[in-house]
């Protein structure tokens, strides 16, 4: 049995304890938000009649003595969190980002390597079936090498609390999905960006609900997103919509349930070279998927075998290094080089 505490008892807590109960190998031993009744709340809807509820993480570590921490906080306090958890020769798994600076991600990330434990992210917008299914479609060479990858993100809505006051929000608060998944798909190694943020006239945040970037994806690729958090109409899926370009043919994925790609067949069209619809394989049996559980499942799995998963800290913050960077771009008004090692 894996014992674990799960600080941090807001909205997106329930998507964990959804996942958690489901994994019957994990039990939920403490909660933790500095607001108490945040934490009872979730108890009692979860009944976990047994565990221990507190608002001071190191105390109810010092009492629970678990095996894992499940940190759902917010961005700021991330690094206090981990740093808390570590210290208890706890593994951790944490919500996205990873950090809230480049600073906090390194001193995060060697804090694990220090103390010997699993640290993974969740990342959970790869793990779903046609990101899974798009990265075996290239690798399987039916299109040639990808050149370039496109990715839109318009989604308008109104979450009030922390993303309202935080600053580039949209960049740090959800474009890391985005970015993670192009990382991913292409298997990327991003090497500098471009990127400018803007507020339009419309937005109820305080900064960098909207940006536009484009990456060095190494190999010759590159990878555009345009992104807006108050673009409201013609809403994107939360996955974005994309256009990935190859040597000999290119794919589109609407997010939902469109994908489809064309290869290059013999001989023109006028001025066009021929292209013919090319199947995409439906998702093989060893791909992982399942969102939130998947990560779970997949973080549990690597403490009981003394394995490394998947969205680990160490490789997760080269998807966060495309972040950092597109930040620093945006402040200085100047492409950025993206450190070749992260950490
Ligand atoms: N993976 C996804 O798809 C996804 C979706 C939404 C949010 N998130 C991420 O989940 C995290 C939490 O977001 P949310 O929407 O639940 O926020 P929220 O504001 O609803 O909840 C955060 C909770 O953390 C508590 N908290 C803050 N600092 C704390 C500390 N030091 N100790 C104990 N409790 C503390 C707050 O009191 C609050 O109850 C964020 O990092 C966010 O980016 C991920």
């Amino acid at each position: 049995m894996v014992n674990v505490v799960l600080v941090g008892c807001g909205a997106m807590s329930k998507a964990w304890l959804d996942a958690a109960r489901q994994i019957d190998r994990l039990a939920i031993v403490g909660l933790v938000d500095l607001d108490a009744d945040r934490a009872r709340a979730r108890a009692h809807e979860y009944d976990l009649t047994g565990a221990v509820i507190g608002t001071d993480l190191d105390a109810v570590l010092d009492q629970t003595r678990p095996d894992a921490v499940f940190d759902v906080v917010v961005p700021a306090a991330r690094r206090q969190v981990a740093l808390s958890a570590f210290a208890h020769h706890c593994h951790l798994l944490t919500e996205k980002p990873l950090a809230d600076t480049p600073e906090n991600a390194r001193a995060i990330v060697k804090a694990a390597r220090q103390a010997g434990r699993v640290h993974a992210v969740v990342q959970n917008r790869r793990y779903v079936a046609d990101v899974r299914r798009i990265r075996r479609f290239l690798d399987s060479g039916a299109i040639g090498a990808a050149t370039s990858i496109h990715a839109d993100f318009f989604v308008a809505p109104h979450f009030g609390g922390f993303r309202e006051e935080m600053a580039h929000v949209l960049l740090l608060d959800m474009a890391i999905h985005t970015f993670d998944a192009a990382r991913y798909m292409v298997a990327g190694e991003p090497a500098g960006v471009y990127c400018q943020e803007w507020e339009p006239a419309n937005s109820w945040y305080r900064q960098g609900s909207s940006a536009s970037a484009v990456f060095d994806l190494g190999g010759g690729r590159l990878f555009t997103y345009a992104g807006s958090w108050c673009g409201a109409g013609f809403r994107t899926s939360w996955e974005g919509s994309w256009r990935i370009v190859a040597e000999r043919g290119s794919l589109i994925w609407d997010g939902h349930d469109v994908l489809q790609a064309e290869v290059v067949a013999p001989g023109r069209d006028g001025l066009f070279d021929k292209t013919q619809p090319i199947e995409v394989p439906p998702l093989d049996p060893a791909d992982r998927v399942g969102g939130h559980l998947g990560i779970i499942q997949d973080f549990i799995r690597a403490i009981e075998t003394g394995t490394e998963p998947e969205t680990r800290g160490a490789d997760n913050i080269k998807s966060l290094a495309m972040v950092f960077g597109a930040i620093e771009s945006a402040e200085t008004g100047r492409r950025v080089t993206i450190a070749e090692d992260a950490q």
